[in-house]
């Protein structure tokens, strides 16, 4: 794949946002925040792939991964208004479909589809299978690190913003209640992954992000986590209790043991 084709790739993505510019304002705070997360994510996917050492070959192949991941959240939003895939339908699916209406990717060898649409497809699984025997892997493990990057960034943003201006489908609708349930916590206290049918407050959801530590791939997202400090921001928002205290410790000595820092 050629610069100049992720470059064609760009515009054909700043024009199918506009498709959206019809939404009412809630709506288009809801794109747009789609729209500015996919842009970050080509961005992490940079720093990623630098501090990776990919080819420019495959820098390129990585960025066009990052830029169609999550396409199908606009068809999603203006259809479902929620971008909760148990309430609608499961959002990387709906960005193959979107990949293949549109024939994204028709000029590309067959083994570069295949390996941008499957990077794509999976880049939402709760877990990977330990060993998927194809050259996607590395690109699978890529996006699901490049858009938990931003996922965290978007989160904090999120909450530095006055109610009236948040992008409402952030939560999730979560009701933010000063409590977390204790199965989340449990998980997290376990050194688990929260899985997201186990949430129910807003709080449980920061938890679920936090769990992510335990679930990186690359050296490179250890690093960037921990010089942006998104972990220890999100814990700070989360309700003061020993218990939770404890949990979000160990995932930060995770984090930190992982990273070769003692
Ligand atoms: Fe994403």
């Amino acid at each position: 794949m050629q610069i100049a084709e992720l470059q064609q790739l760009q515009e054909w993505f700043g024009s199918y946002v506009a498709t959206f510019g019809d939404l009412d304002p809630e709506g288009l705070r809801n794109i747009r925040l789609k729209q500015d997360h996919t842009q970050r994510v080509v961005a992490c996917m940079e720093a990623l792939a630098a501090g990776e050492g990919l080819t420019d070959a495959e820098t390129t192949l990585a960025c066009a991964v990052a830029l169609l991941h999550d396409v199908g959240r606009f068809p999603q939003y203006r259809r479902w208004r929620t971008f909760r895939d148990s309430e609608s339908d499961n959002h990387a699916r709906l960005s193959l479909e979107v990949i293949r209406d549109e024939a994204l990717l028709q000029r590309l060898p067959a083994e570069e589809q295949l390996l941008i649409e499957e990077a794509v497809r999976l880049h939402n699984l709760l877990t990977l299978p330990d060993r998927i025997s194809s050259p996607t892997d590395r690109f699978i493990r890529l996006i699901r690190d490049a858009d938990k990057l931003d996922i965290w960034r978007v989160f904090l943003d999120y909450f530095q913003l006055p109610e009236g201006e948040r992008a409402s489908a952030v939560g999730l609708g979560f009701p933010d209640l000063p409590e977390v349930t204790p199965a989340c916590l449990e998980a997290l206290a376990a050194g688990e992954i929260v899985r997201l049918e186990q949430a129910r407050v807003l709080n449980d959801f920061k938890l679920l992000q936090i769990s992510w530590v335990y679930d990186l791939n690359f050296t490179t997202t250890r690093r960037l986590l921990l010089e942006r400090d998104y972990l220890r921001r999100l814990a700070a928002t989360l309700p003061a209790s020993p218990l939770i205290q404890r949990a979000v410790d160990r995932a930060m000595s995770s984090l930190l043991t992982q990273s070769g820092q003692p």
